[in-house]
């Protein structure tokens, strides 16, 4: 097992990265300070390991609430089952919620966690690469509105994370690509030589050999807990871990949230990104098609879909989080390995990036 620190003052905590966690009592029982438990999984996830979880918190009283899985659920509907329950059940404010899934339980089941009681304490236990390397740690919770994605949230951190990489075993081969969108994305905006890393051992990420799996999801969340541990609330640079996410959130909100994956929509969405950094004269063909084909090899689609006009794209994108005085602002590349937000660009690059980018047809995507 490796054990890394989100350095954040008196709120720091450990990741816990390794196989056969979920068996360790003793990683997550010092981080629950009262005696009510609230597991918050879903009708997937739950079958498969919420019994180690549970037999790992005997002597607690311990409930579970499961959500309907799917990114369409994360909404505030879905968030009240959580506030039902809990109410219901009388927790108080000594009480711990536990997020057993991947990242919709986990920024839903965070929410409930910052904004019950005005904040009780969670723990994440990510079971998704793509929650396991990024949307455990860092504090981001929330649901999405359909009219924006992640548009009603809040920061909270948890108490620990405990990423056991026995449970990505059973994720299916497009969950695990879309995890690997985000792993790729740590290389592109801040760690070259982890890119170079990436293009080797591509194909042994896809066939899960457990020494290069843990490799790659301890050096993300290396490089995450860096950038939070910075900049907690986003002042500035974590702002760059949103690579690829103004085009991604665009995709997913546009497609109808779960047509496409969030990995898959970061993905085509960094292409993009590539794109703009390229008219701006920042990187050359060379690296554009080094990126395109890092994706590619990864399973993921490098094109947006065809039915996203380019007006459409834009006019979601000017709902996206980061913009200021009505100005797009992109996350660029100014090489593999350096990005930096800009909206220091002409509208007509944008056009002609999303243009360039777009499949002929639904069909021509990757997958
Ligand atoms: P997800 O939570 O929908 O999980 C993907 C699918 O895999 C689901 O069907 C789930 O039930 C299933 N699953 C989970 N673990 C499994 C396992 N071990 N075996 C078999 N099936 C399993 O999707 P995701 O990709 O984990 O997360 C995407 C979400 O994370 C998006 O909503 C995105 O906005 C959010 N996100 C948040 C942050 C953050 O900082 N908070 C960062 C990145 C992404
Ligand atoms: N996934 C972006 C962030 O955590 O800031």
């Amino acid at each position: 097992m490796k054990t890394l620190t989100v350095e954040l003052g008196e709120r720091s905590y450990p990741i816990h990265v390794g196989q056969g966690l979920l068996r360790r009592p003793e990683l997550i029982r010092p981080h629950i300070k009262g005696r009510q438990v609230m597991i918050v999984s879903n009708e997937t996830v739950a079958p498969l390991y919420m019994e180690s979880v549970r037999t790992a918190l005997q002597g607690l009283h311990c409930a579970e609430t499961l959500l309907p899985d799917g990114e369409r659920y994360k909404n505030l509907e879905t968030l009240n089952l959580i506030y039902d329950q809990l109410l219901g059940e009388n927790f108080d404010r000594s009480c711990t919620l536990i997020a057993l899934g991947g990242g919709v339980v986990g920024d839903m089941a965070g929410f409930a966690a910052a904004t019950y009681q005005r904040g009780v304490d969670f723990i994440q236990i990510p079971t998704t690469l793509l929650a396991q390397v990024d949307s455990s740690v860092g504090g981001k919770t929330g649901v999405n509105h359909p009219l924006g994605k992640n548009m009603i949230g809040a920061f909270h951190q948890p108490r620990c994370v405990i990423a056991d990489t026995d449970t990505l075993n059973t994720l299916d081969d497009r969950e695990l690509s879309a995890g690997l969108a985000e792993v790729i994305k740590y290389g592109l905006l801040g760690d070259a030589e982890f890119c170079d890393w990436l293009e080797e051992n591509m194909q042994a990420l896809l066939d899960r050999e457990p020494d290069k799996l843990a490799y790659a999801i301890e050096r993300s969340c290396r490089n995450k807990a860096a950038i939070v541990a910075a900049d907690e609330r986003e002042a500035g640079q974590r702002a760059l871990l949103n690579l690829g996410h103004t085009f991604g959130h665009a995709i997913e909100t546009g497609m109808g949230y779960g047509q496409w994956l969030h990995g898959e929509a970061v993905a085509t969405g960094m292409i993009i990104a590539a794109e703009m950094s390229k008219r701006l004269g920042w990187i050359g063909d060379d690296e554009l098609h080094r990126i395109e084909n890092l994706i590619g090899k990864a399973g993921l689609p490098t094109r947006a879909p065809a039915s996203l006009s380019t007006e459409r794209f834009i006019e979601l994108m000017a709902r996206d989080k980061k913009n200021q005085g009505g100005k797009i602002r992109l996350v660029l590349l100014k090489r593999i390995g350096e990005a930096v937000v800009t909206s220091d660009y002409r509208p007509q690059d944008l056009r002609a990036a999303l243009d360039a980018h777009h499949a002929i047809t639904e069909r021509s995507l990757a997958f």
